[in-house]
């Protein structure tokens, strides 16, 4: 990735946000058509998904009109690239922005701004039936596994229902398709016939899987897929997701709070905060050398199993401000045990600090 950069949203945002907020609502393209200087640029062809400025403001605060006033920036100039076959975890703390982000590149909810190229395609241009034919290849996985299946309907309905709607096989050879990607996900062929309310937590969320996977995606998003479930189901169920990625060469982005999970699935992490990310880098970079102040105050609360490690935990004072009206300059300033001046005024750059370790903070050259 290059050049990312978090810049402050100004007043054009806001003017655009508010004339797209008074239009009809239609297939979800119109928020998002506003022009970008990268429109030229062509995606890179090494990355399955390339993400270029992406934000997501919900309208808040309505006037005596029903116009919004102000916006929660959920999503806020958000930018990079995945390689096929491998995993981005996304972390931060609880309302930073990590499931708006999975779903805005999804398409389930449109876009304010900002580009999502997926295998070459720039996603927020596509009409409705163009985006209805890429469906099947960007999945999403829940954390609550149990509300998202039909409580009337038996497994093997489940998990065929999207397969027959998108004719991904044949009427006749769908049964078998189904229970072979059962057994890919541990589920014995006899579950066919049983219904979600017999089954524990883990199982369904295996269900939930087969469902995702039977529909040949590409790539998934799971978000927090195994914070409902016990520890000791947990293992499994991140054991089955990386050797199904291996399988069937899946790219993931995998949400999380639990940052030994997140070390364990992911290729590269990214650190969001206050809807932007403050630190991109490979996995190893990021929790053997974490650079931006929020980072390495949320790592440290990892437990190490050297017990002769001293693993200092540096706790935040403060609590998250809103996004409807983030601080100024560096938004992390009001959190931040190494603030400066500059920090309150000056929004720091997004930059590569060397193996694409990028970080926004003062505390490195901003040239
Ligand atoms: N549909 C919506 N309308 C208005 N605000 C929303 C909507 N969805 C999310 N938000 C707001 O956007 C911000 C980001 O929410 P989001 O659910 O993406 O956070 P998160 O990082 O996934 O949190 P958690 O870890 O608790 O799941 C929050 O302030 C949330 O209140
Ligand atoms: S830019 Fe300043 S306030 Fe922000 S994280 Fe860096 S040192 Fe802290
Ligand atoms: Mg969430």
């Amino acid at each position: 990735m290059h050049e990312a950069q978090i810049e402050q949203s100004n007043a054009a945002d806001e003017q655009a946000m508010l004339a797209a907020s008074e239009r009809e609502p239609g297939d979800g393209t119109e928020e998002a058509a506003a022009p970008s200087v990268q429109d030229s640029l062509p995606p890179d062809p090494e990355a399955l998904l390339e993400v270029r400025h992406l934000k997501k403001y919900f309208p808040a605060n309505k006037d005596f009109f029903g116009r919004p006033r102000a916006f929660v920036k959920a999503v806020d100039d958000v930018s990079f690239k995945i390689r096929a076959g491998t995993t981005l975890g996304i972390v931060g703390e609880s309302g930073c922005g990590k499931t708006t982000l999975g779903r805005t590149i999804l398409r389930l909810q449109p876009a304010t701004g900002g580009e999502i190229f997926f295998d070459g395609k720039d996603i927020n241009k596509l009409k409705t039936a163009e985006m209805n034919a890429l469906r099947p290849q960007m999945q999403i996985i829940f954390q609550d596994p149990y509300s998202s299946l039909s409580p009337r309907m038996p497994i093997g309905e489940i998990i065929g229902e999207a397969v027959g709607q998108h004719k991904l096989v044949p009427k006749s050879e769908r049964k078998a398709y189904v229970l072979d990607i059962m057994k890919k996900c541990g589920l014995p062929s006899h579950y066919f016939e049983r219904y979600p309310h017999e089954f524990s937590g883990g199982q369904r969320q295996r269900i939930c899987i087969a469902t995702a996977l039977a529909l040949k995606p590409k790539f998934v998003v799971c978000d927090e897929p195994v914070s409902a479930l016990d520890v000791s189901i947990q293992a499994q169920i991140i054991n089955l997701l990386k050797d199904l990625q291996e399988k069937m060469e899946l790219t993931y982005i995998f949400i999380s709070h639990d940052l030994s999970v997140v070390e364990h699935i992911s290729n590269q992490v990214g650190v969001m905060y206050l809807g932007s990310l403050v630190e991109y880098a490979q996995t190893d970079d990021i929790f053997e050398r974490p650079m931006h102040p929020y980072t390495e105050a949320l790592f440290s609360a990892v437990p190490v199993p050297d017990p002769d490690a001293t693993n200092k935990r540096i706790i935040l004072s403060g609590d998250i401000p809103s996004p409807i009206n983030a601080p100024s300059g560096c938004k992390f300033h009001t959190r931040c045990n190494h603030c400066m001046d500059i920090c309150k005024e000056v929004a720091p750059k997004f930059r590569d600090y060397g193996n694409g370790h990028m970080v926004a903070c003062h505390l490195y050259p901003q040239d």
